[in-house]
């Protein structure tokens, strides 16, 4: 056929199978073929020869691959092994270990934990007002409180009314919760520019999920009176970081509950010192004399003792660093304080603070109108 292919003159009267007339002037003669075998004749070399080209770039991909890992075999000969373990001495080892033993008991005391809804309640008071970093801080706090059993949040929006960000958010949080809002008044509140220790933050809106506790355990009849009895009342800002130790700590608490807060008041840590089991004073660098010298995040207060005192509420006029006494000195005196956390010797919350972003570039944008699309809520 090649010969013919070569030197022939080919004319089809129809395509597909059409009969052919191959006129090969080598031997003069016309030579008569259908149009299909001729298309399947061609076709049959082409397949041939594609396979041969693709066999050949398997054998060289093959090849080159090969030749990398021999190369990065050899590479790692050169290397120096992690001895670390050989290295370790018995007793660091031990301690190793011991604290792989405790860590794996605190896991299965709070995973058997949450599979308990007999155990007392813990309501968590949130003061929380509208900025940039609003939504990633209470993201952040919702996933805390999903790992602790029987928690009920209270969330109070410094706001003259509920926000459809809060409300979306609380509504997929996963969380039993009650969303309140009160409006901080603007003689009380700092005003842009204003030093944060200026004015105390957040008094409103703790009055008022006290207001709703009290109005709530007045209503509560048989059952749920005696576990309101049994419950504990915390005030978590929103912007701290809480271990989920420090909720088992809390949850059974007499009257008032105290413990260790760190990165507070310009210290490592604050805490309650702790003699013979009672709080004799307290570690801080600051006005050691006040009443309660002690960050919010450091105490739980069980709900019958704030139900059985209608009086004990935060003072918004109160001076800096007073707020907490302003509030707990109704309610005990430093002989009745339960220390928790191994005696006060054990760090579980974090008095973080989230820098504000910075929005130089997107201030910018809109002044030419490019800024972010306003309609994403961030
Ligand atoms: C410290 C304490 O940790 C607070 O518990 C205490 O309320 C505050 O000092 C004070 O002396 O008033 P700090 O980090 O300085 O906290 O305060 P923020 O975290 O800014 O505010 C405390 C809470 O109040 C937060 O949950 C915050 O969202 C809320 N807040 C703040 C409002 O509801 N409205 C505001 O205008 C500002
Ligand atoms: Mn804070």
């Amino acid at each position: 056929m090649n010969g013919v292919a070569v030197h022939s003159a080919l004319v089809c009267t129809e395509t597909h199978n059409a009969i052919c007339n191959i006129h090969n002037e080598a031997t003069g003669k016309d030579l008569f073929i259908s149009a299909l075998n001729l298309y399947t004749s061609l076709n049959h070399q082409q397949v041939i020869m594609r396979m041969r080209l693709k066999l050949k770039t398997v054998f060289v991909l093959y090849f080159i691959v090969s030749l990398l890992g021999l190369i990065y075999a050899l590479m790692q000969l050169g290397q120096r092994c992690d001895c670390r373990d050989h290295a370790m001495s018995k007793d660091q080892q031990i301690s190793q270990l011991r604290g792989e033993l405790q860590k794996l008991q605190e896991h299965i005391k709070t995973s058997e934990l949450s599979k308990k809804t007999d155990v007392p309640r813990i309501y968590v008071i949130t003061p929380t007002y509208a900025r940039l970093v609003q939504k990633a801080e209470l993201t952040r706090l919702s996933h805390t409180f999903l790992h602790v059993p029987q928690l009920h949040w209270i969330v109070v929006e410094d706001a003259p009314q509920p926000t459809s960000l809060v409300t979306d958010f609380l509504a997929a949080s996963g969380l039993t919760y009650t969303h309140l809002y009160k409006r901080t008044p603007k003689d009380r509140k700092l005003q842009e520019g204003d030093p944060s220790w200026l004015k105390p933050r957040g008094a409103e809106q703790r009055n008022e999920g006290l207001r709703w506790l009290r109005e709530m355990g007045a209503a509560a009849k048989g059952k749920e009176a005696a576990a309101l009895e049994e419950a504990v009342v915390y005030f978590a800002d929103d912007d701290n970081t809480y271990s989920l130790q420090l909720f088992e700590e809390m949850r059974y608490t007499y009257r008032v509950s105290v413990w260790p807060v760190g990165l507070v008041g310009g210290m490592k840590f604050e805490r309650p010192v702790v003699e013979d089991g009672k709080v004799v004073r307290f570690h801080t660098g600051w006005r050691p004399n006040r009443p309660f010298p002690i960050d919010m995040a450091g105490f739980a207060v069980s709900l019958r003792l704030i139900l059985t005192n209608p009086q004990a509420r935060f003072d918004g006029d109160a001076q800096m660093g007073f707020l907490e006494s302003s509030f707990l000195q109704h309610l005990v005196t430093m002989d009745d304080l339960e220390p928790k956390a191994d005696l006060c010797t054990k760090v579980l919350v974090w008095h973080t603070r989230t820098e504000k972003p910075k929005m130089k570039r997107e201030d910018a944008l809109q002044k030419q109108g490019l800024g972010s699309d306003p309609d994403v809520e961030v």
